[in-house]
């Protein structure tokens, strides 16, 4: 089945590289993008179109680290670091989701309002309770989210949100076991190397490596973090080590933060394959650091952006791209790293984390579409006419959800407004 979009269309098929199309068309077969076309083909004359108008069409938001459980205490408790935040206020609020009734309440909500946010792909910490995980793949599919969610692992230094190693092992396969959904898929998720023993880690490197299965965690976020794993592995020279070391460390592994990473953690990743999930707004919200994002992209390295709510204070990945810019632009006055453009903010928060799936990013022939469609009429009057590239860095900066109209994932319309 043919689909017809008229708008104008916007997206970054490169990295920093923005495309305009006007008034476009974008066109679909079955959902998979055909082309952005500036005037409507001849063969496509008798087909009906969706007109969305003045409206900008955008690709969707990909929030490649967040906590789903966090979601119940979102911008809230960020008076302490890391740590002593994970002490105080986020090990208790994840040891609620042992009830079920709770679970399905917050990640039903959860997964709607993501979509309302214009986010078509994440990438989640669920909670250690097997029940929950599979509640919260069960909303985000219903929903029409897509991507990779994650049962937690943490045998040691969790207070009430911990489990004994038995039961990690026991309670992942059995959460592996009854995974069985289109489009939400396991990660293994062992929570950062003080949430889990020697033991746990190994096994769960022989579980990703036997079923094939991606990894995702937490590398170098905070300085009193890093401390302590060096504490806890005094033969490893630097925290990726701790990974390596039980066979966590591989292509494709999604390491969240990496406030801390150097030049050899960064080759590390940029050699396995491994990408930085970059987190502009906790790590200032926990006083964790500006990470160097700049210098991982000039080292080759893969870098997408995740919100982590609830280190970070809203779903809106409009509202981390713009933090990603102005994070850069800390990161230049202290080390005069080039600060981010707007279109290589924008492909960070979405096609970066589309290409991850396979995807090629951007609006490209082959892709399933994930879109987003924005309504700015309600912005000021301007001094004169804006341009689009114009238009799209005012309104990420403003993005709020009565801007977005209609959300499109996996080739269907998921969300309208
Ligand atoms: N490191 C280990 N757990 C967490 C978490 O829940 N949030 C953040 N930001 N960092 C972590
Ligand atoms: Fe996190």
């Amino acid at each position: 089945m043919t689909t017809i979009l008229r708008g104008n269309i916007l997206h970054t098929p490169a990295f920093g590289r923005l495309e305009t199309a006007p008034g476009g068309f974008l066109i679909l077969e079955d959902g998979v993008i055909e082309g952005v076309f500036e005037r409507l083909p001849e063969r496509y004359a008798a087909c009906p179109v969706t007109d969305y108008g003045g409206a900008l069409i955008l690709p969707s938001f990909a929030d490649m680290h967040l906590h789903a459980p966090q979601y119940a205490m979102m911008s809230m408790g960020m008076d302490l670091p890391l740590l002593d935040w994970l002490d105080t206020y986020t090990f208790r609020t994840e040891a609620r989701y042992e009830d079920t009734d709770f679970a399905r309440e917050v990640y039903r909500q959860l997964a709607r309002d993501l979509l309302a946010w214009g986010t078509t792909r994440v990438v989640m910490f669920a909670s250690r309770h097997t029940d929950a995980t599979l509640i919260l793949m069960e909303e985000l599919e219903r929903a029409g989210v897509t991507g990779l969610v994650g049962k937690v692992n943490m045998d040691r230094n969790g207070g009430p949100a911990q489990e004994t190693t038995e039961d990690s092992i026991r309670e992942t396969l059995r959460w592996l076991e009854n995974c069985h959904f289109e489009h939400i898929k396991p990660i293994i998720t062992p929570r950062f190397t003080p949430s889990c023993t020697d033991g746990l880690m190994a096994e769960l490197g022989k579980i990703a490596r036997e079923r094939n299965l991606p990894v995702q965690s937490h590398l170098s976020e905070n300085t009193g973090e890093i401390a302590w794993v060096k504490e806890l592995h005094p033969d490893c020279g630097q925290y990726w080590e701790t990974y390596k070391k039980y066979g966590l460390w591989k292509d494709g592994a999604l390491m969240a933060h990496c406030v801390h990473s150097d030049r050899r953690e960064q080759e590390a990743m940029a050699e396995a394959g491994v990408w930085a999930v970059h987190c502009a707004a906790s790590n200032l919200n926990l006083c964790s650091g500006t990470a160097p994002v700049r210098e991982m992209i000039d080292r080759g390295l893969r870098v997408a952006l995740g919100s982590d709510v609830a280190g970070g204070e809203t779903l809106s990945m409009a509202h981390m791209t713009a933090m990603t810019i102005r994070a850069s632009k800390l990161k230049q006055m202290e080390t005069g790293a080039p600060f981010f453009t707007v279109p290589e903010a924008l492909y960070l928060g979405t096609a970066a984390g589309h290409r991850y799936f396979g995807a090629k990013g951007g609006f490209q022939p082959g892709d399933a579409l994930h879109a987003v469609v924005v309504d700015d009429s309600d912005m000021p009057a301007s001094a004169k006419e804006l341009s689009l590239a114009e238009r799209l860095e005012r309104i990420l900066y403003n993005m709020e959800r009565k801007h977005i109209k209609a959300v499109y994932s996996e080739g269907r319309l998921v969300h309208r407004a």
